[in-house]
């Protein structure tokens, strides 16, 4: 018998966080009548000291439209390898994950709710390897979490990214003058190719397509042969030029997990400019496509997985993620999906549909 419960967000915020945690404690305080936990800072908030707040109904009344996480959201890394400085300021790691293990028990928590990407969702997996009962719910703007169709977030990503290319393509015309874009996503071009064919894009260089110039040199040179002056470029941020390597801001990030990309659209529109007699600008989307209020999409999705989660959870499922295949909702092994990226095919639906209108990848176009 279940009678309490916690829940966390882990990893970068994505639109709809709130909507999860408000669809979990619903249905698990006012529906089941559990305690719920909410912790805080990711998986840091069940360390020593723990950082915690009870949920109830009062505490996720309003929080439906709102971006970010009520919780708070933490990339500082793996319980496993907890980074630290020593005393002399090195860098060490620590495993860290038995306080979570000991606190989880002391809490009297039943089951643990873990809202994340990849990184979370790992996590979560080895926690419930030891005996935790654990249920994912799939968060990424970068829509990159395999066997499931969407994760929440990347619809209002998507929507920010095809909002700001529909602005700048006023600007862009209007001074006959080139645009790149570069969009998040990581190693996944799920928000640069999907905004590039919403927002009506000449050429969209995605991560899983190494690109050359060459083809969108000649994407451009042809709109100018027919008298339009202006392109807009939208460049995934993982995008790479074939035979070289991402372009990163840091190799890692403060804890030394992952590398910041970024820099590929100003690479790009420096080409350009050496190309072609036209001035040419790059937006860096950045942030903004992490935040604000969600989709309705997101917020439907996020609803149904918080309450597919509390519905596992209370079949006694464990090490499993909730996901979305076509209109069910339904849950798959964490086993199955963490360190598997969901990445475009190359040939597939979503391409060829982006070349048959006309929309350069880096390769030339199919004939
Ligand atoms: O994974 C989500 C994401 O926004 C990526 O698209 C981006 O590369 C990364 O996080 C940025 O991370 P940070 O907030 O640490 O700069």
């Amino acid at each position: 018998m279940i009678q309490a419960i916690g829940i966390l967000t882990g990893g970068g915020d994505a639109p709809g966080l709130n909507a999860a945690i408000r669809a979990v404690t619903k249905s698990a305080f006012l529906h089941h009548r559990w305690q719920v936990v909410g912790i805080e800072q990711g998986y840091e908030g069940l360390m020593d000291p723990v950082q915690t707040e009870p949920l109830n109904a009062a505490s996720v009344r309003g929080i439906l439209p709102k971006g970010g996480t009520i919780l708070h959201s933490s990339s500082r890394g793996d319980p496993y390898q907890w980074p630290e400085e020593d005393a002399d300021g090195n860098r060490i790691y620590r495993d860290r994950h038995k306080e979570i293990l000991r606190n989880a028990d002391r809490l009297g928590l039943d089951g643990l709710i873990c809202i994340g990407g990849d990184g979370t969702l790992s996590v979560a997996k080895r926690l419930s390897d030891e005996g935790l009962a654990v249920i994912g719910i799939p968060k990424t703007i970068d829509n990159d979490l395999p066997h499931t169709d969407y994760t929440f977030g990347f619809n209002t990503a998507l929507t920010t990214a095809t909002e700001a290319l529909d602005k700048l393509h006023t600007t862009a015309e209007s001074h006959d003058r080139g645009m790149v874009v570069e969009v998040m996503g990581r190693y996944a071009g799920w928000i640069a190719l999907e905004s590039a064919i919403a927002g009506g894009a000449d050429v969209a260089l995605i991560p899983e397509i190494p690109f050359e110039m060459e083809p969108v040199f000649d994407k451009i040179r042809s709109r100018m042969a027919g008298g339009r002056l202006f392109s807009l470029v939208v460049v995934g941020e993982g995008a790479t030029p074939a035979g070289r390597k991402h372009i990163v801001q840091e190799t890692s990030n403060e804890t030394g997990c992952q590398e910041r990309l970024g820099g590929i659209g100003e690479w790009v529109t420096n080409q350009l400019e050496e190309e072609f007699d036209v001035s040419t600008r790059c937006v860096v989307l950045g942030h903004l496509q992490r935040g604000g209020s969600p989709t309705a999409f997101d917020r439907i999705l996020a609803t149904r997985f918080g309450v597919k989660a509390v519905t596992a959870l209370e079949n006694g499922l464990s090490a499993h993620m909730v996901c979305a295949r076509g209109k069910e909702i339904t849950t798959v092994p964490l086993e199955e999906v963490t360190g598997n990226l969901k990445t475009i095919p190359p040939h597939g639906h979503m391409t060829v549909t982006a070349e048959k209108l006309g929309i350069c990848l880096g390769r030339p176009l199919p004939a």
